[in-house]
């Protein structure tokens, strides 16, 4: 993705952040993603653990979802962030001062091998081509420790997405830019070796819907009942029982796997340091 995708996207994500789409949007997604990260985090024990975030959009841009601003705080838990451009880095370190930020790519992480006990994807292995998901996701085996937590959230060729794609080509709107749509079981396929997968999850049920639509619905409602409502619908999302069905309705798709042990000692790259 290059600068000028970049720009494109901050002033799409500004535009939204203003409209009446983006207040419940900007909480739905916060909620969501902050039970996620409890949900991964959680699989590593308490105590201190040293936690990689690997992309600062929302850092950068504030608001609801700006998960390393909210968790940085938390006792025992430091916090690594990165991005690809440094304007991002220098606005996720502003406001997120506890937080150590670092300007990478994710398919090349400048950490050494088993350096995190957790590492969080919230939507950024979704932005690259499908040959570089294999990569990005070696190097999240490469730098969690063994028994570390990968929080993987990305969107997801579900049945609703595909007919959502169909129904934006045929009049003629333009797809978000950068953004990638993955199959389930081809991410599953490439977490194979090494990440054992333990939860999976849906998110985003309620982005599907025409957008003219919820914001009119939720954009209205009351804090208090918006938020009531949100809690509610997160909690659905989570409970396995109702996988079968909104698996194939909602936006994204969340998987916490675990690092297993190399039975045959770890020969992954460790050219970088922490
Ligand atoms: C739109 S954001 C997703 C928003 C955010 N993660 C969230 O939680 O809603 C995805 C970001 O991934 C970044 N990105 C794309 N390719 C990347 C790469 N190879 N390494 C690191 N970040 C990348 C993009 O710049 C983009 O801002």
């Amino acid at each position: 993705m290059g600068a000028d995708d970049i720009e494109t996207l901050v002033s799409e994500e500004i535009s939204l952040a203003n409209s009446a789409r983006g207040r419940w949007h900007a909480e739905y997604l916060g909620r969501s993603y902050r039970s996620a990260v409890e949900m991964a985090t959680a699989q590593v024990g308490r105590g201190s653990r040293t936690v990689l975030k690997t992309d600062l959009w929302n850092e950068c841009l504030g608001g609801a979802r700006g998960i390393a601003g909210h968790f940085h705080e938390r006792d025992g838990l430091r916090f690594f962030g990165l991005y690809l451009l440094h304007p991002v880095c220098v606005e996720g370190r502003a406001r997120v001062p506890a937080m150590h930020v670092v300007q990478a790519d994710i398919r090349a992480l400048p950490f050494r091998a088993g350096s995190f006990d957790a590492v969080l994807d919230l939507s950024t292995l979704d932005h690259l081509p499908e040959a570089g998901v294999a990569e990005a996701i070696g190097e999240y085996r490469r730098v969690l420790r063994v028994g570390g937590a990968l929080l993987l959230i990305f969107w997801q060729r579900s049945l609703m997405v595909r007919l959502r794609l169909l129904l934006k080509r045929l009049s003629g709107r333009r797809e978000k830019t950068g953004q990638q749509y993955f199959k389930r079981a081809c991410v599953m396929a490439t977490l194979g070796r090494g990440l054992l997968v333990v939860k999976e999850f849906v998110v985003g049920s309620l982005l599907i819907a025409p957008q003219g639509l919820t914001s009119r619905l939720l954009g209205r409602l009351p804090a208090r009942a918006l938020m009531g409502l949100l809690g509610l619908v997160v909690r659905v999302e989570r409970s396995t029982a109702a996988r079968p069905l909104l698996e194939h309705v909602a936006g994204l798709y969340g998987i916490v796997a675990l690092r297993q042990a190399d039975p045959c000692g770890d020969h992954s790259r460790d050219s970088h340091a922490t």
